[in-house]
């Protein structure tokens, strides 16, 4: 496998420098607001700066957010509409996914600078990437020109979003489905250095792995008793652990130098060890993985979008006009 791997950086830089040079990508483009919105960039980072003083999570929240828009339904902003049969309330993201509020914040201050002129997929978008350059990730150009669309897909969500139980073959699937790669879905894990876990997500490592009654034998012991402190057994479920232990709020490559020293925290980000030479080289060399990390972040946000007159410019995240 890991030959298939020795390419990845030259690949990743072309693509990178083609995608930057060029700063289109079919119908999106990074000069997309440059005379109708050209501060919506600023705005969005203001706002998610300031959100940073309260809430130390809300980046890796904000990039979670983008990512599950974007697998249901293309990048539409479809995650955000409320209602029952929402997405808001699928399984992978009922009592888990978060930050609603904070999109709401700064739609209303990119409202009250351009009225009705920058969608709410665009700022999923945009706050994905203002959150990791705050973090101390790469920043990357962002592709703009989304619309909103105007429905939202409960069982979509329930059925395209991988699972942290899923087989690495299983995660690959989902990620092929919106025409994402094996180096998409690498790069793209990294995002798990930030961020946090409910313990509901990692019981089953901790103390009853394949209903064993024993922890994961592939967990680091010395990690174990760190985790099964933070997740006590009949504790809460909802408590968090962080991704990263080290650095939990930083964007940088120490998940790749968790998962070799069998830190992984899902049994999704463990799998990946299946794959030792990208994850040697993105643990070894960070540049290497900020370089494709924006490469993937740019092909995750081309899924599917709606442009042109198709869908709306929502003036309401949460509601279609
Ligand atoms: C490969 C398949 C993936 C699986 C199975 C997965 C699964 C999960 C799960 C179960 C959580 C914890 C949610 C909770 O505790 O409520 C989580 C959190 C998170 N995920 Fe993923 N994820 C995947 C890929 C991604 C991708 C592609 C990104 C972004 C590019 C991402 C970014 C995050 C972040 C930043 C968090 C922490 C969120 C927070 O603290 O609020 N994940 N993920």
């Amino acid at each position: 496998m890991a030959s298939q791997f020795s390419l990845l950086p030259a690949v990743a830089t072309v693509l990178a420098a083609t995608v930057l040079l060029c700063g289109t990508n079919g119908q999106l483009s990074s000069s997309f607001y440059s005379t109708t919105c050209p501060n919506v960039s600023t705005v969005v980072r203001t706002v998610i700066q300031r959100s940073l003083v309260a809430d130390s999570r809300i980046t890796a929240s904000l990039i979670r957010l983008h990512f599950h828009d974007c697998f249901v339904n293309g990048c539409d902003g479809s995650i955000l509409l409320d209602g029952n049969e929402s997405e808001k309330g699928a399984a992978p993201n009922a009592n888990s996914a978060r930050g609603f509020d904070i999109v709401d914040n700064i739609k209303l201050e990119v409202e009250d600078v351009c009225k009705g002129v920058v969608s709410c997929a665009d700022i999923l978008a945009l706050a994905a990437e203002a959150s990791v350059s705050l973090s101390g990730g790469p920043s990357w150009n962002v592709l703009l020109g989304r619309r909103d669309g105007r429905t939202s897909n409960k069982e979509g969500a329930e059925t395209n979003l991988p699972s942290p139980f899923a087989t690495l073959n299983e995660i690959v699937q989902k990620f092929a489905r919106v025409g994402l790669n094996i180096n998409d879905v690498v790069a793209l894990s990294g995002a798990h250095t930030f961020g946090r876990v409910q313990c509901r997500f990692i019981n089953d490592r901790l103390y009853n792995f394949n209903n064993t009654g024993n922890p994961d034998p592939s967990l680091d012991p010395a990690y174990l008793v760190i985790l099964r402190n933070t997740c006590p057994q009949n504790g809460s479920a909802s408590n968090v652990a962080n991704f990263d232990p080290a650095t939990p709020n930083l964007f940088d490559n120490n998940y790749f130098s968790g998962l070799l020293k069998n830190q992984g925290l899902l049994p999704s980000d463990q799998v990946l060890l299946s794959m030792p030479g990208v994850v040697n080289h993105f643990a070894q060399n960070q540049t290497a993985f900020f370089e494709s990390f924006a490469v993937a972040m740019i092909n995750m946000g081309n899924i599917n979008p709606l442009t042109g007159s198709s869908g709306e410019i929502r003036s309401n995240c949460r509601n279609p006009n």
